[in-house]
């Protein structure tokens, strides 16, 4: 199936100069939707992963879904000021704006397989922060996969050494 093709561009979005992709044209067809569900439960089949770690709020839409389809458990990554309990967190630069994520200080026990699920790769800084927080809590990072990748971001430059798999690229 063409994932791409259920994509929307969004020129200017949410500033001039910024090539917005929009996914909810993907999640609203079935077939696409499961289609990119089934392909990352097929590519995390052999990580024996205990825990999906979704990044707020569109890692929560592919994360969980796909920690259904595992059987695993799933952690989310909130923004500043969400989570009720104790909390660690760190912040963040995004491709346009700053934000800190936070996670549950007992969201993960050490030595746990972690899988991070997001809808996108653009400058890595979520994704990044995320690893950062999995490691904090003594978790290992068995995989780092995105829906979407732009790829003039270089936004693996800040995730080198984890094993980095998008479903889906643009140059921009
Ligand atoms: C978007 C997207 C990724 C992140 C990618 O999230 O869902 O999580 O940006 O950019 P980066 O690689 O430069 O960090 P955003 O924080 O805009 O909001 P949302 O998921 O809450 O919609
Ligand atoms: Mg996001």
């Amino acid at each position: 199936m063409d994932l791409k093709s259920f994509i929307s561009i969004v020129p200017d979005f949410p500033e001039e100069g910024i090539s917005f992709k929009d996914i909810t044209t993907l999640l609203q067809n079935g077939d696409a939707l499961k289609y990119a569900v089934d392909q990352f439960a097929h590519m995390a089949k052999d990580l024996q992963i205990d825990i999906i770690l979704g990044p707020e709020a569109r890692g929560f839409i592919f994360g969980t879904a796909v920690a259904y389809a595992l059987g695993a458990g799933f952690v989310p990554l909130r923004k500043a000021g969400k989570l009720p309990r104790e909390t660690i967190s760190e912040s963040y630069s995004l491709e346009y704006g700053k934000d800190s994520l936070e996670i549950h200080h007992d969201a993960i026990q050490k030595g746990q397989r972690v899988l991070i699920v997001d809808d996108l790769l653009a400058t890595g800084g979520t994704l990044s922060t995320s690893i950062k927080l999995v490691e904090k809590l003594q978790g290992t990072v068995e995989g780092v996969f995105t829906l979407i990748e732009l790829m003039n971001l270089n936004g693996r430059e800040n995730l080198k050494g984890y094993n980095v798999q998008s479903l889906i690229t643009y140059p921009y």
